[in-house]
């Protein structure tokens, strides 16, 4: 896409308003209708690319909206031909939640890049390079741009120490450069990343790596736009942000301030400030469909906690509820306190899913039942290799109580988790039988074994979709809104006349 008027080394901005944006703010739940009818705008607002899929949108896309993902893919390629389009995949993942079988990987990988992905943000929970393999080799089977990416983690304030140090990070770019990505991603999923750090990262892999270098944060820690700027002056190539009204928060930086900040230098974006202006009020116009999904439940915007100890959080929800259903929200600091100490047993892993609830809950459990009285099966599976190889070397006493009863043995595997996992495929074409009719529904399937397919029955009218899938329209908001405000005009009166 041509853009006038930028610098001379342009930063070039990935929009990520039809995916984290809403993900991070609105529970993945915004409509492919409400996506499909600003896609062609988009499309012509000069974007390097346009994160659209992937992450959380399959599952929900799937189990709460009955819509099918690949046809949003497909409609969203449609309208949108011109940028390329960028999905997050969760590697040997892929949109789920645990480790799937090679050929799932491939056959997955290779629908997606039919159905219009063209550029493949990968991750691994782990930073282990060995889960990259088979999603590297299929993307590259179809042509199409992998993008490596890390996972950003701290065990302080800031970056350094024994674990995730600038060493880290550079050597682990290098190995993923070696192994065929054409560029490589920052991934700060938690928003934790200091200008400063992130200056000293980019300038550090830009001397090191021949593929351009992109910085994806969250505003979480209220960093965000500081370190995007920090990450520009060391030379970063490309930044993900969103729109304004979908932004700040847990979603990304606005675009709109960069592109001001940025304007008439050597690194002006050149996009037009009031394109993107208009495209926002598309975005504020949908969002009151989805108000119930929004977090307005603090007045900061700012998650300061994230600044203290570095738990991302999403993790931080998840234990409160969980302590309050165990009865024991008393003991919430002591749970923050063993945190670290539980996490540093495991293997210093980022923390991100799946392993921030294997350290959460394991943590929680260390608290209230005593330290790994209690070890889940997941637990049992992360410490007897089966998501990858952690940072650091497990506590070799954690590892003997973790196995010890385990139903596949007490000598963790050290090969790729891959090769352990036998071939799907097949088993999942005959389960699902004749209710999935093309490539991409036996994929549900293959993903989501039970939602997969109570989403096909819903889609393809064998079962009653539940009322409370339907699409809720303005109209619906508007009237809403009435109802209450005549209840609270007529509780008014009432008082009035008393
Ligand atoms: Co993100």
């Amino acid at each position: 896409m041509e853009i006038q008027n930028a610098g001379k080394n342009p930063v070039r901005i990935t929009d990520t308003t039809l995916r984290d944006a809403h993900q991070s703010l609105l529970a993945t739940r915004v409509r492919t209708d409400d996506l499909a009818a600003i896609a062609a705008e988009m499309d012509q607002a000069g974007f390097h690319s346009l994160e659209v899929w992937g992450g959380a949108t399959f599952d929900v896309c799937t189990r709460f909206l009955n819509e099918n993902p690949w046809e949003r893919l497909r409609l969203l390629k449609k309208l949108a031909p011109r940028t390329p389009l960028q999905m997050l995949l969760r590697g040997q993942n892929l949109v789920g939640y645990r480790h799937y079988a090679d050929d799932v990987v491939r056959a997955f990988i290779h629908h997606c890049a039919e159905c219009g992905i063209d550029i493949f943000r990968v991750f691994d929970a782990l930073n282990d390079e060995r889960n990259f393999e088979t999603s590297f080799s299929a993307i590259k089977e179809c042509g199409k741009h992998i993008q490596a990416s890390i996972c950003f983690s701290l065990t302080g304030p800031r970056m350094g120490g024994p674990v995730y140090n600038l060493d880290y990070y550079v050597n682990k770019a290098l190995i993923l450069q070696d192994m065929g990505a054409d560029s490589l991603c920052i991934k700060d999923m938690a928003g934790m990343i200091s200008p400063y750090d992130a200056y000293d990262l980019i300038a550090a892999l830009k001397k090191v790596l021949r593929v351009p270098v992109q910085l994806h944060t969250h505003y979480t820690s209220g960093q965000g736009s500081m370190s995007y700027l920090k990450a520009i002056e060391a030379g970063v190539d490309m930044i993900d942000t969103c729109l304004a009204p979908f932004a700040l928060r847990s979603s990304q930086p606005a675009i709109e301030p960069i592109v001001v900040t940025l304007q008439g230098g050597a690194r002006d974006t050149g996009l037009d400030l009031g394109r993107l202006i208009a495209l926002g009020r598309h975005f504020e116009r949908i969002a009151p469909k989805y108000r119930e999904f929004r977090d307005d439940t603090k007045m900061a915007v700012v998650d300061t906690a994230v600044l203290v100890h570095q738990v991302p959080g999403g993790m931080i929800s998840n234990l409160v509820s969980q302590l309050k259903q165990a009865g024991a929200i008393n003991r919430l600091q002591e749970v923050f306190d063993e945190i670290p100490r539980t996490r540093r047993e495991l293997g210093s892993p980022p923390l991100v899913t799946p392993t921030s609830q294997m350290v959460g809950v394991q943590a929680a459990q260390n608290v209230l039942v005593g330290r790994y009285k209690m070890v889940s099966s997941q637990v049992q599976d992360y410490v007897y290799g089966l998501y990858g190889r952690p940072p650091m070397p497990i506590d070799p006493e954690v590892q003997k109580i973790a196995l010890k009863r385990y139903k596949r043995g007490n000598q963790p595997i050290t090969c790729r988790p891959g090769d352990v996992l036998e071939p799907e495929m097949e088993k999942i074409r005959q389960t699902a039988g004749d209710l999935a009719k093309d490539m991409g529904e036996v994929l549900i399937c293959a993903l989501y074994p039970q939602t997969g397919m109570q989403f096909l029955k819903w889609n393809h009218g064998l079962e009653p979709v539940p009322k409370e899938m339907k699409p809720k329209t303005l109209e619906d908001v508007k009237n809403e809104d009435e109802i209450v405000a005549k209840a609270l005009a007529s509780m008014r009166a009432g008082i009035e006349s008393e």
